[in-house]
């Protein structure tokens, strides 16, 4: 009887084993810590990991390892005897090994843990080498672990992130999923800026080319061309001369012929010549790029908004989630120059159904790290924000307050009044910095608000115009500790009042003439907003830097691996 029910205990835990892992049979460690003690106890089962610390113990007859395989933020620990494995080679932060052994329960000395596994047979799958390995025990800074990035998903720090981050970017896609939402992948490579605030990366293959050693010599040498202007002036004269002398017609058409062929032969030797330092110029001395790739000027999108426009002015409710850039020079904790964004785009919606959305979206995300990612929120309240947990759960039960642009400049202005000191002056018509958002957040509204209606001069030229002429119908959610989270609006459908805009930011219609075909064509009331993922990410877990909560962050000067 006990026989079977040992059997059946094992078979709990085998159940559990990778899909994936069949090579080995492996178990992830985060279902063995979570299998209640009863269950597990009793049970032999594989794990395979790194080794977080290893400890000797009774004279070097016993090792305790603490083994993580970055399915979850726990630890298993490994108790290996010097009968089953050399212990010297095992015990080194980061040797990688795949273990077989028997759960059991701890002793009742051993604090905080449910289950310990002890060792029967070890494979010794890579040794590291402690004095050389750059992550070793000691706890590491992290602008330190930005430059051994390759290794540092390898710190409890930023598996815990990658794991948030896996789950924020899951909980994304449920949520848009449930409520109707295409997915939608906008383009990377883009002619069109979206934000007009010029901090757009150009593509181009030209300076590859240029670069080569062959292009920095003068394709046509100036008496070259010279001589080929001298043969078109004395072909010139000499048609000339022909039709004074009264010449046959024929012999006339004859040498017109080759005067249009050497005008030409002339025209494109004077492009050629206009090739400084292998770049092609237009005669007015500008870049010319119809030789380029894409044949004219290029960039890295900061925003798929305008292309998933053209989706929910078909598909009414869609999103788009990637990558965007922004080549801005701002060494800050909050920026970026490669950063993901999710923009979903609603028609047949106005600003206050976006206001709605956006506040749903946050909330749904705060709740799924809450069901989903406890044990990592737990490590961020430890080791980095002990508010973080409490932060999360009031955003995603409180409701965010709302307050229009005028009356947040109001609040602002108060608060200067009655003493408090910003860096930046605040009145109608500035661009919030960071400190009057934070303020707002954090000390006024004590939870995230969203601002609504700003002056239409400090907005993008898409956002829809207000009756009173001098707002837009934007929307920008902020939330303690970070700021700005999601930016938003509802869209100008009428096609005068947005070419009025588009003037007045000095934009040329025609390079805009597909986005103008929506208002032409069908248009709709519509809405959408961006909200920054690592900023999300930031709210989350209370990290305080941005670089941080991305694998491979990218910002001036900086582009590691
Ligand atoms: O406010 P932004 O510039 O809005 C847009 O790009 C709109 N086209 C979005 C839309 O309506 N579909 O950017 C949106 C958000 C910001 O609120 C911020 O969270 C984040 O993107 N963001 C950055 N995150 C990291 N690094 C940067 N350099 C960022 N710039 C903006
Ligand atoms: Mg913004």
């Amino acid at each position: 009887m006990t026989d079977v029910a040992d059997a059946m205990r094992a078979m709990d835990l085998r159940g559990q084993t990778h899909k994936y892992s069949k090579i080995y049979d492996r178990v992830p460690i985060e279902k063995v810590l979570r299998t209640p003690s009863e269950t597990a106890v009793g049970s032999t089962v594989i794990v395979g990991g790194w080794v977080k610390t290893g400890r000797e113990a009774e004279k070097g007859a016993l090792l305790f390892l603490a083994l993580n395989d970055g399915s979850g933020p726990g630890n298993l620990q490994v108790i290996v005897r010097e009968d089953v494995y050399a212990l010297g080679d095992l015990k080194t932060t980061g040797t990688s090994v795949v273990v077989e052994g028997e759960l059991r329960a701890p002793p009742e000395s051993a604090k905080g843990q449910a289950i310990e596994m002890h060792a029967t047979k070890i494979l010794m799958c890579g040794k590291c080498d402690g004095a050389v390995y750059p992550i070793s025990k000691k706890k590491q800074t992290l602008e330190f672990l930005r430059e051994k990035i390759h290794l540092r998903p390898r710190t409890n720090t930023i598996a815990s992130v990658a794991r948030v981050r896996s789950a924020l970017a899951y909980a994304t896609h449920t949520f848009f999923n449930q409520n109707g939402f295409l997915y939608v992948h906008t383009p990377c490579i883009t002619q069109s800026d979206c934000e007009g605030a010029g901090e757009m990366f150009q593509v181009t293959t030209l300076l590859s080319e240029a670069e080569k050693v062959e292009s920095a010599q003068p394709a046509v040498k100036p008496e070259e061309l010279d001589a080929k202007r001298a043969e078109v002036s004395e072909c010139g004269s000499g048609i000339k001369a022909m039709k004074e002398s009264g010449a046959e017609s024929k012999d006339v058409k004859k040498a017109v012929k080759k005067l249009d062929n050497l005008k030409q032969e002339l025209l494109e030797m004077e492009r050629a010549a206009r090739k400084i330092g292998g770049i092609q110029r237009a005669e007015d001395g500008t870049i010319d790029y119809s030789d380029d790739f894409f044949a004219g000027k290029s960039y890295l999108t900061v925003s798929g908004q305008l292309q998933v426009e053209t989706y929910a002015c078909a598909l009414s409710n869609v999103y788009t989630f990637g990558p965007t850039f922004r080549a801005e020079n701002s060494n800050t904790t909050r920026h970026l120059a490669e950063f993901w964004m999710i923009e979903p785009e609603l028609a047949f919606a106005d600003l206050n159904d976006d206001m709605q959305c956006a506040e749903d979206y946050v909330k749904f995300c705060c709740n799924y790290l809450l069901e989903n990612c406890y044990g990592d929120l737990e490590f961020f309240a430890k080791m980095y924000d002990s508010t973080c947990i409490d932060r999360v759960k009031a955003i995603a039960s409180t409701p965010f307050g709302r307050v229009s642009y005028t009356e947040a400049i109001e609040l602002l202005e108060k608060a200067v009044a009655d003493g408090k000191k910003f860096a930046y002056p605040v009145s109608w018509g500035i661009d919030l910095a960071t400190e009057h958002e934070r303020w707002l957040a954090e000390e006024h509204f004590k939870k995230p608000v969203i601002v609504y209606n700003y002056p239409k001069d400090i907005k993008a030229f898409y956002m829809r115009l207000n009756e009173d002429n001098k707002t837009v119908a934007a929307m920008d959610v902020l939330v303690p500790k970070v700021g700005e989270l999601i930016g938003g609006s509802q869209r100008e459908e009428r096609l005068d009042v947005l070419e009025r805009r588009m003037a007045e930011c000095d934009l040329v219609p025609e390079d805009y003439s597909w986005y103008l075909d929506l208002r032409r064509f069908g248009t709709v009331t519509h809405s959408g907003f961006g909200l920054g993922f690592e900023r999300l990410i930031l709210l989350c877990t209370g990290m305080e830097n941005i670089r941080d909560v991305i694998p491979y962050p990218r910002w001036p000067g900086n582009c590691i691996s």
